[in-house]
């Protein structure tokens, strides 16, 4: 069991900095060697390919959220279709709910994960996504990838 402690101003500042960094350096969006996420356009998907970082919200989407959430984003009889909420739910939301947790009608629990490392630096991920299929943009099966992408410093 890793110990992670980190109190929640800094864990949102944390989650706000994931995306307002990269802003920056958006050059063009000419493929996904250039592609930077951000909460507008969290996901890159061209000739039936999505960027690593979406296709690695998908591993961590069905590590962690699906046992409650149903495959794919699909819903369960316990948890809401994400692949609905997120048709209208901001990042900001998302990440207030899935950091926070949140006890909703007749006492079903959506758990707290801000002690769970795994999914706090790979929120951006999940999200990028639950977006691309609420989107319609990728079906339920595993999506097809473009390789990883390193971010070197030399780039920017
Ligand atoms: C133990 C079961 C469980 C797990 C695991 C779980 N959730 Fe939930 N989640 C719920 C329930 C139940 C709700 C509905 C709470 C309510 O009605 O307010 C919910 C609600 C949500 C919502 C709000 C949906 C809306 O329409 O308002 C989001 C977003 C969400 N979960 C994301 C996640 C993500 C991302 C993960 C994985 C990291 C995850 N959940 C894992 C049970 C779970």
């Amino acid at each position: 069991m890793l110990h992670f402690r980190l109190s929640k101003p800094i864990l949102l500042a944390t989650l706000a900095l994931t995306y307002s960094i990269t802003c920056y350096a958006t050059p063009s969006k000419a493929d996904y060697k250039s592609f930077q996420p951000s909460p507008d356009q969290p996901y890159y998907f061209e000739d039936g390919k999505v960027d690593f970082g979406t296709y690695n919200g998908f591993r961590r989407y069905h590590a962690d959220c699906h046992v409650c959430h149903g495959p794919a984003g699909l819903g369960s009889s316990y948890a809401p279709a994400l692949i609905e909420s997120l048709k209208v739910m901001s990042w900001g939301d998302f990440v207030n709910v899935v950091i926070s947790g949140r006890e909703g009608r007749d006492n079903m629990i959506m758990p707290s994960f801000a002690k769970n490392v795994d999914i706090v630096t790979n929120l951006s991920d999940i999200y990028a996504y639950l977006k691309a299929r609420a989107d319609g943009v990728i079906g339920a099966n595993r999506p097809a990838k473009f390789p990883k992408v390193k971010k070197l410093i030399a780039d920017k």
